[in-house]
Order: C-alpha cells, then structure tokens, then sequence
C-alpha cells in the first residue's frame, strides 16, 4: 500500500470522490455538491493505493494556526478491517504536525468513535448531528 497526497481536480482526486460518495454520502442518500468539492481546494487530501486502485482516503483542513481538522475518511466497505484506516490517521497526523498544527479535530461518527479511541482521540462535549446522523467532536494533542 502507497499513502500519498492527491491534487485537487485530478483522476485521483476523482476517484477519492466516488469512494466517499459511495461509502459515506449514498448510504445515508446524499451527495456532493460543487460548492462542497471546490472548498476542498486548499485542504490536504490523502489516498491509500494498491497499485492505481484507490482503497482508503481522508482529508486535512485548516481551522487555524494550530488546529486541523481530519475528514472525509473512508474506506471500501470490502476492504475494511485490514488496518487501512489505521494506516490513513496515522499518516495525516504525521502530515498535520509537518504543518505545524498542535491538535487534530473531528466530527466523528457515532459509529467510528471506537476506532478513533484506538489512536488516543477523546470525544469532547455533546452529541449533535450532521448529514442526517449523530456525531461528536473528537479531539487529540499531536506530539
Ligand atoms: C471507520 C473506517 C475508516 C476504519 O477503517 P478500517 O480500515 O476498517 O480500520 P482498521 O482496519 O485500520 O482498524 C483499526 C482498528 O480499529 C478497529 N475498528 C475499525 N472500525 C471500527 C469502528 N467503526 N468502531 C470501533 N473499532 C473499529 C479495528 O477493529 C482495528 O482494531 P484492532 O487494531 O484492535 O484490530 C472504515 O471502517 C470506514 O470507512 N467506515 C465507514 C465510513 C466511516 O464511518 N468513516 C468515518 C467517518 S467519521
């Protein structure tokens, strides 16, 4: 597996798209919009690959100088369970304390919450929802 970032705009780019369409928008019966993917330009969008194959992705944008916030993370519903999630939070994190920023932020799904607990994220304040379903910020110091 390759972990690298993708450009904007580009067949990567697209195809990170499609996977979060088809894992975490059409689910719930939801799309992205233009608006939604052109404010994705100044974030850090990463992708795992197997070779030209797309098979996990997640995003990095800026809140402010020291806070980042990690999104869109997603992985195929077959691939699942091999440690590629893992793999993603690891290198964004790595990424994010590259860039300079103290602490990684997140709208986790209720669902997801225990496999951000695994990489030392907490849950902080009340549930609150978005795209249909419940969420809670979570939150990790990056040393
Ligand atoms: C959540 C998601 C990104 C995890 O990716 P993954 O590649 O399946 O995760 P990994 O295989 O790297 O799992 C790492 C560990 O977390 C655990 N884990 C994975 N998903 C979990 C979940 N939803 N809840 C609790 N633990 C979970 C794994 O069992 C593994 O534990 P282990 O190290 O003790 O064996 C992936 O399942 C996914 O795309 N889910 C649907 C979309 C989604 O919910 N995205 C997150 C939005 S906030």
């Amino acid at each position: 597996m390759a972990l690298k970032i993708i450009d904007h705009g580009t067949k990567e780019y697209f195809q990170m798209v499609n996977l979060r369409n088809e894992i975490l928008r059409k689910p719930l019966g939801l799309d992205f919009d233009t608006a939604e993917l052109d404010r994705e330009k100044d974030d850090v969008l990463i992708g795992a690959f197997e070779e030209d194959k797309l098979i996990g992705c997640c995003l990095i944008t800026r809140m402010d100088s020291n806070t980042c916030r990690l999104r869109q993370m997603a992985v195929p519903s077959k691939l699942q369970h091999k440690g590629i999630g893992a793999s993603l939070v690891s290198f964004a994190e790595n990424v994010a304390r590259d860039l300079g920023y103290k602490t990684m932020s997140m709208h986790a799904r209720k669902t997801a919450i225990g496999f951000y607990e695994k990489f030392g994220y907490h849950v902080s304040g009340d549930e609150f929802e978005e795209v249909t379903i419940p969420h809670y910020i979570m939150l990790k110091r990056l040393r």
